[in-house]
C-alpha cells in the first residue's frame, strides 16, 4: 500500500535529536510521572505499589474502566459505550480510516492540518477533496466552500479542532453550521480535537461527539495533558455502527491498550483540572512572550492563535521554508518546522508551550538568525 511521507513527523524524526533549542514540540511542556503524582497530590509509594502489583496481562480489552469514565469527564452526552482507547490520537486516526474507509469513497480534508487526515484517506484508495483554510480568513474554513464540496454526499468530513499549526479555533456556533453540512451530505464529522481544552479564553469549545450523531471526536493524552509518553488516546462517538466497525478492526491491529498506561491516565483525568491550570497558565504566558517578540520584529508575522499550542509564523525573507529551517538549526540549533510541510510556503510552525525560558532562547535566536538573511 502507498502512502505519502508523513511530512512533519519525517522532519521531526530527522532533526529532534539534533536540536539544542527545540521549539517545534507540540505537547504542553511534558510531566515526568513524578511531577504528574505531585500535581495530583497522590502518595508516591502507594500509587507505584499498586502498579508494581498487577498482573501484566492484556487489561480490559477495550480500555480500563477508571480511564474511561475519565474521558467521559471531557464531553457533555458520552458514556463508556461509546468510547476506544487506542495507541495515542495518531492510533485513533488510522484505526477510524483503516474501519470506515474503502476505495472510491469521497472524503473532505481542511488543510493545512495533520497529514494523517488526508493521506491515510488516500492510501485507502479515497477520494479526498482538500478545502483550504486561508490566512485572511483567520485560517477558518469557508463554508461556502466546505457546502459546494459536499454537495452530492461524502463518507466523511475530517476537521482539526483547535488546528494544528495555525491555532485557530472553531467555535460552537460555527461548528453547528459544519454539522449540518456533514449532515446533509450524509457524512461522518470526524473531529481531531487532541488541542481541545487548550483554549486562551480558559474555555473549552464543543466536541463534535455531543453534537452531532455521526460525530467523532479523537483525542488523547499527549497535548493537553502532557503525557505523549503513555501513548493514549481515543475514539468518541455515539455512532454505535461506526463504533462495533473499528472495534472489530481493532483486534487485528491492536488488540489492546497498555494497562499500566492506562491507570497512569485514568491519575491524570481525574485531577485533570489541575493539568489543565498548569496547561492553561503556561499556555498563556508563553503565546505572550510569543506575541511580544513578534511587535518588535519587522520579518516575522502570525495570525494571534487562540488555542492550542502552535502557530504558524510568516516570514519575508529570501529563503523558501525548508533552507530557512534548516539554515536556523544548523547555524542556531534552534528547531521549528517547515510549511512547506503544511503546504504553506514562506513561513513556519512554531510550538510554543516548551518551557518559558527555552522558548525564549528560541526566539533571540530567529532574530539573530533572520538578521544574517
Ligand atoms: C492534530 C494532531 N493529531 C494527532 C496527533 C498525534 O498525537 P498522539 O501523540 O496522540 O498520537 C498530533 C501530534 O502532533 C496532532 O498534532
Amino acid at each position: 500500500m502507498k502512502i505519502a511521507p508523513f511530512a512533519v513527523e519525517e522532519w521531526m524524526n530527522q532533526y529532534e535529536t539534533k536540536a539544542s533549542c527545540n521549539i517545534a514540540e507540540t505537547c504542553v511542556d511534558s510531566v515526568s510521572l513524578d511531577e504528574l503524582l505531585a500535581l495530583c497530590g497522590e502518595p508516591r509509594q502507594a500509587f507505584l505499589d499498586r502498579l508494581c502489583a498487577r498482573q501484566l496481562t492484556y487489561g480490559d480489552i477495550v480500555g480500563a474502566p477508571g480511564y474511561l469514565e475519565g474521558i467521559c469527564g471531557l464531553y457533555r452526552t458520552l458514556g463508556p459505550e461509546h468510547l476506544i482507547s487506542t495507541h495515542g490520537a495518531a492510533g485513533a486516526n488510522h484505526l477510524l480510516f483503516y474501519s470506515l474507509i474503502e476505495p472510491g469513497d469521497r472524503v473532505i480534508s481542511v488543510i493545512p492540518t495533520y497529514q494523517q487526515l488526508y493521506s491515510i484517506p488516500a492510501s485507502f484508495g479515497a477520494q479526498v477533496s482538500l478545502l483550504p483554510l486561508r490566512a485572511e480568513d483567520g485560517w477558518l474554513p469557508d463554508l461556502d466552500a466546505l457546502r459546494r464540496l459536499a454537495d452530492g454526499g461524502a463518507k466523511m468530513i475530517c476537521i482539526n479542532n483547535p488546528n494544528n499549526p495555525t491555532g485557530a479555533l472553531m467555535e460552537d456556533a460555527l461548528l453547528q453550521q459544519i454539522v449540518e453540512i456533514a449532515r446533509s451530505a450524509g457524512a461522518y464529522l470526524l473531529c481531531d480535537e487532541v488541542y481541545r481544552g487548550l483554549n486562551q479564553d480558559g474555555g473549552t469549545s464543543a466536541s463534535v461527539a455531543d453534537l452531532y450523531e455521526k460525530g467523532i471526536s479523537v483525542s488523547s493524552m499527549s497535548k493537553v495533558f502532557s503525557m505523549a509518553g503513555i501513548r493514549l488516546g481515543w475514539i468518541a462517538t455515539r455512532d454505535a455502527a461506526a463504533r462495533a466497525v473499528c472495534l472489530s478492526h481493532r483486534d487485528y491491529s491492536l488488540i489492546s491498550c497498555g494497562m499500566l498506561d492506562e491507570q497512569i491516565a485514568a491519575l491524570a483525568l481525574a485531577n485533570r483540572e489541575k493539568i489543565l491550570d498548569r496547561n492553561i497558565a503556561l499556555i498563556r504566558e508563553n503565546l505572550g512572550i510569543l506575541l511580544h517578540w513578534a511587535e518588535q520584529e519587522d520579518k516575522f508575522s502570525l495570525i494571534p492563535p487562540k488555542a492550542g499550542t502552535t502557530a504558524l509564523i510568516r516570514y519575508d525573507l529570501a529563503p523558501d521554508s525548508v533552507s530557512f529551517c534548516r539554515g536556523l538549526l544548523e547555524q542556531t540549533g534552534a528547531l521549528v518546522v517547515p510549511g512547506d510541510c503544511f503546504g504553506q510556503e514562506k513561513s513556519f510552525r512554531i510550538g510554543y508551550a516548551c518551557d518559558a525560558d527555552q522558548l525564549k532562547k528560541g526566539l533571540s535566536l530567529l532574530s539573530a538568525y533572520a538578521r544574517t538573511l
